[in-house]
């Protein structure tokens, strides 16, 4: 299939819904073949059904899969290089919000955050190495957020966990380039796109969506929260040989809000 993206292997984890559904069908869209992951097996399954129906069988694949554990990174891993013949592009997407200021939030939650939010990246990038070596060019695209690059009083665990992914990055970024390999990593910093993960917001002050989306949208210089669809785009520009010379960078993709 011709594509931006024609031949690449991408697994791409959080899948199920929301910015991971978006990346995995614009890079099959662009002639790559898709491995998405999710712990939510059936919706995962169902979204790579769809981009089958779309484009066709064995286009995209799934797997139930919590990338807080390493034993089912093993399990992904296999499974590309089994049903996708390889992996030349990993994208880190799978991530959740952090409850708390620094007075509420718990150990727990914390925790939890840093689990799901780092120590997914970091398994992703060491357990994908091996194969994304035999796949050269590789790309690895870790979603942080501009939450990592900006803080605020509410959101301790949050900024200090996407704050943790843009470093991360930088150093697999080094690391590759010093070896050698034609292996990028990047970071991509999103302010709020219009997916579940905003839908817990404003709840406990019983505000409505609608409410929400134009309090939020305030506070974005464009005047308006993104669209999935704006940060896949994003994922595919990486993903492709077009950003060949791009690697331990960060992509603002943020409505200017980074800019005042
Ligand atoms: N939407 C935004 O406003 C926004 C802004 C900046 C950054 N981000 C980041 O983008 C990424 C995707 O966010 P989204 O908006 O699509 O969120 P979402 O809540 O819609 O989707 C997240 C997905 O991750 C999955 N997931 C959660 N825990 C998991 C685990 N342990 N193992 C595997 N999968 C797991 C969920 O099942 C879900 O399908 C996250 O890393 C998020 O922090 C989102």
């Amino acid at each position: 299939m011709a594509g931006r993206v024609a031949g690449k292997k991408a697994l791409i984890t959080g899948a199920a819904q929301g910015l991971g559904a978006a990346h995995a069908r614009t890079l099959a869209r662009e002639g790559a073949r898709v491995l998405l992951t999710d712990i939510n097996a059936d919706k995962v399954a169902a979204e790579a059904s769809s981009i089958n129906a779309e484009l066709g069988a064995g286009t995209a694949f799934s797997l139930a899969h919590d990338v807080t554990s390493a034993e089912d990174w093993d399990r992904a891993i296999a499974f590309a290089a089994e049903h996708l013949g390889g992996l030349s592009v990993l994208v880190n997407n799978a991530g959740v919000g952090v409850r708390g200021n620094i007075e509420t939030c718990t150990l727990d939650e914390w925790q939890r955050g840093f689990a799901i939010n780092v120590d997914s990246v970091f398994l992703g990038c060491q357990k994908a190495l091996p194969l994304l070596r035999d796949n050269q060019p590789g790309s690895i695209i870790n979603i942080s957020s501009i939450a990592g690059l900006i803080a605020s009083d509410t959101m301790p665990g949050y900024n200090a966990s996407k704050a943790a992914v843009w470093m991360l990055s930088k150093s697999v970024a080094l690391y590759c380039a010093k070896r050698g390999w034609n292996i990028r990593s990047n970071s991509i910093h999103p302010t709020f796109v219009d997916t579940p993960i905003l839908d817990g917001i404003g709840a406990n002050a019983g505000l409505t969506k609608e409410v929400v989306m134009t309090k939020l949208a305030r506070q974005i210089p464009l005047g308006r929260v993104g669209v999935p669809q704006e940060i896949a785009n994003g994922v595919l520009y990486l993903a492709s040989d077009e950003s060949s010379f791009m690697t331990g960078a960060e992509l603002k993709l943020d409505g200017g809000i980074s800019a005042m």
